[in-house]
């Protein structure tokens, strides 16, 4: 797909069972993959500009987004920022500010968000986080990339999901890499999100993915991907 305006680079990496669930279906965080796997996100996360998240991913997995020491070194000897700037993307921005994220400097957050956001929310958070809050009912994602280029000169964002944030990304031709680490799990249950969440609709169009390298280690098959983006509509 022909992008209007530049646009950085978009890696998502994500881990799912081999019956293709990313967490069960009450979405608690669930502890299914290896030590390695958990480097291999790390090191992801270590090569981008930028790691970005959805609002309910933060919520629930409460991460800080943040790197292990040598992998701050790496990017200082590379010319790059200790740690890549961190995304949140949110459409309600009820964004609470005990979230471990908003309890470590570890460098910058940045939340696309929308006026929907209440006062009290704007308040406590524009003190930890830059707030980008648009008049429309929800984030324009293709214009959050265009900021993050032009006015943060970010090139490449880690997508670090969840499935609605990805799917979103997806439909919009927004997705340049897919990271899939296979777990040697199966959760079974129709409510527990895939990789594209639980929506019962197709996806606008087919997306091919383009297998690019394929790594195993102990029982856990690491993925690449190219996406293409097809132009035929599913029937
Ligand atoms: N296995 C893995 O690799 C992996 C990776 C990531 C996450 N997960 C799991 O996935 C689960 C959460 O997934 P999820 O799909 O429910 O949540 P998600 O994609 O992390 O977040 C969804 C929320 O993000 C915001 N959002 C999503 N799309 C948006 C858009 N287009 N524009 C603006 N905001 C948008 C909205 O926030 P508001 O509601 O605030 O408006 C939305 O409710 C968790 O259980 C987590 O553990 C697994």
């Amino acid at each position: 797909m022909k992008q209007k305006h530049p646009r950085p680079f978009v890696v998502a990496t994500f881990a799912m069972t081999v019956d293709g669930k990313v967490t069960t279906k009450n979405l608690s965080p669930v502890d299914f993959t290896s030590r390695e796997d958990k480097l291999h996100l790390f090191r992801q996360r270590a090569l981008a500009d930028a790691v970005l998240i959805g609002h309910t991913s933060l919520k629930r997995d409460n991460v800080r987004l943040g790197l292990p020491a040598e992998l701050q070194e790496t990017r200082v000897r590379r010319g790059q920022s200790r740690s890549p700037l961190r995304v949140i993307v949110s459409n309600e921005g009820r964004i609470e500010d005990r979230l471990n994220i908003f309890q470590s400097n570890i460098s910058p957050i940045v939340i696309f968000s929308t006026k929907r956001m209440p006062r009290k929310y704007q308040r406590t958070l524009e003190k930890k986080a830059t707030l980008h809050l648009s008049n429309s009912r929800c984030v324009n994602l293709d214009g959050m990339l265009q900021t993050l280029c032009e006015e943060y000169k970010v090139r490449t964002v880690a997508c670090e999901g969840g499935p609605t944030l990805f799917r979103a990304l997806l439909e919009l031709g927004l997705i340049d890499q897919l990271n899939l680490t296979i777990a040697p799990y199966m959760f079974g249950g129709a409510k527990a999100p895939t990789l594209t969440g639980v929506s019962k609709k197709f996806l606008p169009a087919s997306v091919h993915c383009s297998l690019t390298d394929v790594r195993t280690v102990g029982e856990e098959c690491f993925l690449t991907y190219r996406i293409k983006h097809q132009r035929s509509l599913r029937k």
